[in-house]
């Protein structure tokens, strides 16, 4: 009897397992078109630029960066309308948005046309950073929600190494339109798959749909699970507060726990090394196709080091990842920027330092403080405002993302390579402070349990 129940628990969870995987990789569509508009941009300018008769360097500057304005307002709204529409209907609506945007960017006519159709891609890349991640830490059991909302930093990397060999495989025939336009399958992708996933339980529990969320649950947690989840979101659902509450006692500890998170990811300095990493190169004595090289082996780090974070977030936890990665970028950086001290032109030995260094940065990235902010966000905050609080986070992210890319070729004739590095990785031993003070465990607990000891130890 008892074998035959634990068999039947097992098949269970393997169904579950199954289900919510499954569910978590359809909604990661959005993660890999956050990786691959940001990144394919790089490669097509070259193509834009011959096709509009020559641009500046300031409006080549606006295609790239506007997107990452549209992405701050983008982040800023989905929350608050998936607090009110649903998770769900919220995912369809960004993928229309970026089937819209990618579409107008492969067809437009004129340079301007251009523009606004890189603000639409942006509002949906803003939008799914955070929707993505919501949604799959609201669907996945409690036990596997590390590996399974990180399956969205994963689809980042994997969008972003996407876009540069998609770049690099359509430089022969100069078709920026195409580089753009691909966008559109997972796009669509996302859309279709997102039509036959169910709502997020906890949304449904919050809008009295008790019935809906049982229905849910049945399919993604095991059957002794549900009636307790469902009288522990009522409970916290019940509770009294709005938008006011980001700003309470209890939330607002929190609240400044996700944006240092969001801006500390950002001001240490990853997409300049993502996006800047060939120019830097190149201007260090490397040939074109060693920068290009160098760039793809980074971009190679960067996936391989997200699935390293993916299988071990769940079972050392979030805080050990997030702490040596972020002690590992910083010895990346300063690596790297020690190599450049003898003199910006490097030869032989001095120039493997100095790519070394960056793969040590950027795999201490991938496995801690890339995939944890995304995931913290997720789960730190309360139900009631969770959409509305993640937006806060992920608009933060977004706007020192934007600071820094603007700012950055800036900042290196001012102070060159050399003590831009050494203030990335200043900057990054601040935040490994602020990380080993501030930031909470969250692994093996339920989004409820969290909630509680949250905002009541921040109460306290
Ligand atoms: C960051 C992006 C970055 C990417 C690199 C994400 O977590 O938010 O800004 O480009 O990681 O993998």
């Amino acid at each position: 009897m008892v074998r035959i129940a634990a068999r039947g628990t097992e098949a269970e969870t393997r169904r579950v397992r199954r289900h919510v995987a499954v569910s978590a990789a359809i909604t990661a569509l959005g993660g890999l078109l956050f990786g691959y508009d940001t990144g394919v941009v790089s490669g097509a300018l070259l193509f834009v630029k011959k096709d509009f008769g020559g641009l500046s360097s300031f409006q080549e500057e606006l295609v790239t960066s506007l997107l990452l304005v549209g992405a701050v307002i983008g982040a800023l709204a989905a929350g608050r309308v998936s607090d009110r529409i649903g998770r769900k209907l919220t995912v369809l609506i960004t993928a229309v948005v970026f089937i819209v945007g990618v579409l107008l960017a492969a067809f437009t006519p004129t340079y301007p046309t251009l523009l606004v159709a890189r603000i639409i891609i942006g509002l949906a890349v803003g939008s799914a950073s955070m929707i993505v991640p919501l949604y799959i830490g609201e669907i996945v059991p409690p036990r596997v929600r590390g590996g399974l909302v990180s399956l969205n930093q994963l689809a980042i990397t994997v969008g972003i190494l996407g876009s540069y060999l998609i770049d690099y495989g359509l430089s022969g025939t100069g078709n920026w339109r195409l580089m753009f336009g691909l966008a559109a399958i997972p796009a669509a992708a996302l859309f279709i798959g997102m039509l036959f996933q169910q709502e997020s339980p906890h949304w449904l529990i919050r809008q009295g749909r008790e019935d809906g969320a049982r229905q849910v649950l049945r399919r993604v947690r095991s059957e002794s699970d549900i009636d307790a989840e469902i009288r522990e979101v009522r409970e916290i659902s019940q509770r009294e507060g709005g938008l006011r509450d980001l700003v309470s006692r209890n939330v607002r500890p929190l609240l400044t726990v996700g944006v240092l998170l969001a801006v500390f990811q950002q001001i240490t300095g990853i997409n300049t090394v993502i996006y800047y990493a060939p120019t830097l190169l190149q201007g260090a004595g490397f040939g074109n196709s060693g920068a290009l090289l160098a760039n793809v082996v980074n971009g190679v780090v960067n996936v391989s080091m997200t699935i390293v974070a993916i299988w071990l977030l769940d079972k050392v936890g979030r805080r050990p990842l997030l702490l040596s990665g972020t002690a590992g970028m910083a010895v990346g950086m300063t690596i790297t920027a020690l190599s450049f001290l003898g003199g910006e032109n490097l030869h032989g030995t001095l120039a493997i330092v100095a790519v070394l260094g960056l793969l040590i940065y950027t795999g201490s990235f991938a496995i801690g403080l890339g995939p944890v902010f995304w995931l913290l966000i997720a789960e730190i905050y309360p139900l009631k405002i969770r959409g509305a609080a993640m937006s806060v986070a992920s608009m933060a992210n977004w706007a020192a993302n934007f600071v820094v890319t603007i700012s950055f070729l800036t900042l290196l004739s001012a102070i060159g390579g050399v003590g831009a590095f050494f203030l990335f990785g200043f900057l990054t031993l601040v935040a490994l402070g602020y990380f080993w003070r501030k930031v909470p465990e969250t692994k093996g607990r339920s989004l409820q349990e969290i909630e509680r000891d949250l905002t009541h130890s921040h109460a306290a």
